[in-house]
């Protein structure tokens, strides 16, 4: 078995993050998405794992290198043009070779891995299972219409304007090598990419042995800014405490605490977790730092107060004031508007950006 990881898309919605590297590299809770992925193909088993760049491949090669590091071995395969997932598959056909796979998606991430998934494929000897979840909004996702009373695949349908489910495609199949000729057999859709949700109905309509399998924990898919927050919430609630780092006996943490090697955290500092702070970092004084929030390694955090917000690393935040829900980018600096004549705020944000002051 053989894992594909998925990592080309542009990110456009998550721009201007996204301009300066791949999407799937953005920190939730502090670990780039993509590792939860990889983690999770390591864990179901799989040795092997191909992973699909486009043209932004900023950080993950760096990250990922040959997977040594990971037990794994990795092979970067290029898909210049983001012409749908089932394209992906199609310009992995030479690495996949006759093997069967796990397709996963790099910006998805959900709890419960995908070791049942593979364990149900290979147990009923089955060509393709696809994992499955209920959403509120199934017009953004494909869709699967199952037969009520024997739970069989009825129809695949990629973002239906009139949906007759709510059980949407989560982003993780298990392929046989079938699924090349049904890619070969599909056209592109409204949105000019061949869709993996078409190759899957042919190989349904050719009575292949075609099963869903829902999702028992959570599962979120980022393609928007509030969804690296979501994500970023339920990746912390389930953390662990561990403290690396050094905590002044007055000051005051509740809830989980992940600390880094080499962070300090000052007297009078209030944090109330769960909450995550990397290597390195200077948080202190006159700091609240409240639940579901990640602070990435080499950052100075001073008289602020912030909460359910991902702050990547060597940033530099001391500015009296309170930040809730926000995504601060690498290296980026917000200071206070107050000691600065003429008064105002000064700003220099990228393109796309946005902020509520
Ligand atoms: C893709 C798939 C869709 C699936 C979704 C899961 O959508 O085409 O069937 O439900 O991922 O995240 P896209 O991210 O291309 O909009």
């Amino acid at each position: 078995m053989k894992g594909l990881l998925l990592a080309g898309g542009h990110g456009t919605r998550l721009r201007p993050l996204t301009y300066t590297g791949n999407k799937h590299m953005l920190p939730i809770a502090n670990k780039p998405m993509l590792l939860y992925g990889l983690e999770h193909l390591k864990n179901a088993g799989i040795n092997e794992v191909g992973i699909i760049l486009g043209p932004i491949k900023e950080g993950v090669v760096e990250t990922i290198g040959d997977g040594s590091k990971f037990d794994l071995k990795v092979t970067y395969i290029d898909q210049p043009d983001p012409l749908g997932l089932a394209h992906a598959v199609k310009v992995s056909r030479d690495f996949i070779l006759d093997e069967p796979f796990v397709m996963y998606l790099g910006d998805n991430l959900l709890k419960q891995g995908v070791a049942d998934f593979v364990e149900i494929f290979t147990k009923n000897k089955l060509d393709c299972v696809i994992g499955v979840s209920p959403v509120k909004d199934p017009s953004r996702f494909g869709i699967a219409e199952l037969d009520e009373k024997t739970g069989g695949i009825i129809r695949l349908v990629e973002k239906p304007r009139e949906p007759k489910s709510n059980l949407a495609l989560i982003g993780v199949y298990t392929f046989n090598s079938s699924i090349f000729d049904a890619v070969n057999r599909i056209k592109p859709s409204w949105r000019n990419e061949l869709e993996i949700t078409d190759a899957i109905q042919i190989l349904v309509n050719d009575g292949r042995k075609v099963e869903v399998e829902r999702v028992s924990g959570w599962w979120k898919d980022t393609g928007k800014p509030e969804d690296l927050l979501e994500a970023n919430q339920l990746v912390l609630s389930d953390l662990k405490g561990s403290i690396n780092g050094e905590i002044s006996e007055k000051a005051t943490v509740t809830g989980n605490l992940g600390l880094g090697l080499g962070s300090r955290i000052k007297e009078g500092v209030n944090i109330r977790g769960p909450a995550i702070i990397g290597d390195n970092c200077q948080i202190g004084p006159n700091v609240y730092i409240g639940p579901y929030t990640s602070i990435g390694e080499d950052c100075i955090v001073k008289d602020v107060e912030i909460e359910n917000s991902i702050v990547m690393k060597g940033s530099r935040i001391e500015n009296n004031k309170r930040i809730v829900d926000s995504l601060i980018g690498a290296y980026s600096t917000i200071l206070s508007a107050e000691s600065i004549r003429p008064r105002g705020y000064k700003l220099v944000i990228g393109e796309r950006s946005f902020a509520q002051i």
